[in-house]
């Protein structure tokens, strides 16, 4: 069993799908984001103010290398610029939470937009999604219509792994 990377852009649900998968498969999960903020004792938006997006991209891969030395395998909730920086196909399986750009912006709340840096400005944004979804697409072996149910999502993941083995 290898690590099952979540990936997607900001606001595809791979936060709130984690911990349901990771119940449901019993295998624990990460977040990158989470990580990161606990190494440098500051949020992720502080330390994008306080620093420049290459210096959060250097924590990032540190991060990413400590888990790839895990010897069991986790469910690695990525930040969605992770597998543009690092391509993740040959860390393990890599789960790409696709959704409409449309969708996403209807879902996320205010509070959500605030803490996500580069999701300040809608032009900004919808530029990175068009750029990123052809890199997403490129690297996973599952895709998912992530506009389902979160609890729909983690059945079909379910179900394609275990198509898999
Ligand atoms: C980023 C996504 C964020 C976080 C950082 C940068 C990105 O994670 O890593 O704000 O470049 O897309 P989420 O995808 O969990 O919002």
């Amino acid at each position: 069993m290898k690590h099952l990377f979540l990936i997607g852009f900001m606001g595809s649900g791979k936060s709130t799908l984690a911990p349901l998968l990771s119940k449901k498969l019993e295998i624990p999960y990460l977040c990158t984001d989470l990580m990161i903020e606990k190494k440098e004792k500051k949020s992720i938006a502080a330390i994008f103010s306080s620093h420049q997006e290459e210096y959060f991209r250097q924590i990032e891969k540190e991060v990413l290398e400590e888990i790839c030395i895990l010897k069991n395998p986790y469910i690695i909730d990525c930040g969605g610029g992770l597998p543009v920086f690092n391509p993740l196909s040959s860390l393990g399986i890599v789960i790409f939470l696709d959704i409409d750009f449309d969708v996403l912006m209807s879902r996320m709340s205010l509070e959500q937009i605030k803490k996500r840096p580069l999701f300040q400005n809608y032009e900004n944004a919808y530029k990175l999604y068009q750029q990123r979804k052809g890199i997403y697409l490129e690297q996973a072996d599952i895709v998912i219509d992530a506009s389902l149910k979160t609890d729909e999502i983690a059945e079909i993941i379910q179900q394609r792994l275990k198509s898999k083995n």
